[in-house]
């Protein structure tokens, strides 16, 4: 299928500051688009100017043929959006909120009554829709704010960082939730700094970071970036002789081995028989072995291999 939304050369500044620094993606109908950044990268600023709430400074965004500098009404009509700020009246009910929202979008009468049934079914809420929200637990309060931005059973879904803050319980039951409204056919642009989120859900991922897009592809595309190497960290002491770095790099399937303060960071194509390896020439040497992992190639470790940073920073 062909492309929903086209984002080219995409700039917001605050001031001096560029919170979206020249930014060019597309997201194609009927899939799930990641937005994986760390707190600051602009994901918020994008979605902003993608629902229209802020004009871009440059470039332009086009959804279902619509350009948000020309025809920002007929972007809305497209859009659903689950904004990163919960958007519901604390003293009203859920049902309340929803039709409140529904009303919003146009809906009255026999359709709104079944849309507000069908979205409280979808936040697994029905049985308490009759509650004020205010007495709702922090997720429960997100997924009817997700229930909210589909009333209208819009084409595409922003949903901007959907699962911060909240119990395990209502993370799973939103990860759920966005897979069936995918399945439904709607597209989906989910921002998140969870690594783990955009891998279970995403077909494609940008990763930005201070505004710009720093590798984008689908999940295996962007694994290869790292190559296909495991990661092997060790807890050693640090006093660690440097000589051993040798011994290491000379094992079988070992690329590169690096010691920061305590950990030794090896990158080998089979972790696990690195690490047996590693092990025993640390015990060889008289060298303590406080801990290890191997650790798969991920988003994370991407990350952290183009900007050298923790995306949890
Ligand atoms: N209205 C605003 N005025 C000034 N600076 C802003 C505004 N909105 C966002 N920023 C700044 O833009 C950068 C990107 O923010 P944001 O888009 O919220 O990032 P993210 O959602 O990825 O955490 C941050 O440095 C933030 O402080
Ligand atoms: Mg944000």
């Amino acid at each position: 299928m062909g492309d929903i939304v086209t984002v080219i050369g995409l700039v917001k500044r605050f001031g001096d500051m560029a919170a979206v620094d020249g930014i060019d993606f597309a997201i194609r109908e009927g899939e799930i688009f990641g937005l994986l950044g760390p707190n600051g990268a602009g994901k918020t600023t994008m979605i902003s100017m993608m629902s229209c709430l802020i004009p871009p400074s440059e470039g332009d965004i086009v959804v279902d043929g619509a350009s948000v500098n020309k025809k920002p009404i007929a972007v809305k009509q497209v859009l659903g959006v689950v904004p990163q700020e919960i958007a519901l009246y604390p003293t009203l009910s859920a049902r309340e909120n929803l039709a409140f929202w529904g009303r919003m979008y146009g809906l009255g009468g026999k359709a709104l009554s079944s849309a507000v049934d069908e979205a409280l079914e979808l936040a697994g809420l029905a049985d308490r829709a009759k509650e004020r929200i205010e007495k709702y637990s922090g997720g429960m309060k997100r997924r009817i704010n997700i229930a909210a931005g589909i009333l209208h059973k819009p084409k595409v879904l922003l949903m901007d960082e959907p699962t911060v803050g909240i119990d395990p319980q209502s993370r799973n039951h939103i990860l759920g939730t966005v897979k069936d409204l995918n399945s439904s056919g709607m597209t989906v642009l989910y921002t998140s700094h969870y690594m783990e989120e955009v891998e279970f859900l995403c077909d494609r991922v940008a990763i930005v970071d201070h505004g710009k897009i720093i590798a984008q592809g689908s999940l295996d595309e962007l694994r290869r970036v790292v190559g296909d190497l495991d990661i092997v960290r060790v807890g050693v002491d640090d006093t660690l002789a440097p000589e051993i770095l040798d011994v290491i790099l000379r094992l079988d399937g070992v690329e590169k081995a690096e010691r920061a303060d305590s950990t030794l960071e090896v990158l080998a194509s089979d972790g696990g028989a690195a690490l047996a390896g590693i092990v025993s020439a640390l015990n060889a040497a008289g060298e303590k072995v406080h801990s290890a992992e191997v650790v798969e190639p991920n988003l994370e470790s991407v990350f952290l291999h183009l900007t050298g940073k923790s995306l949890r920073d």
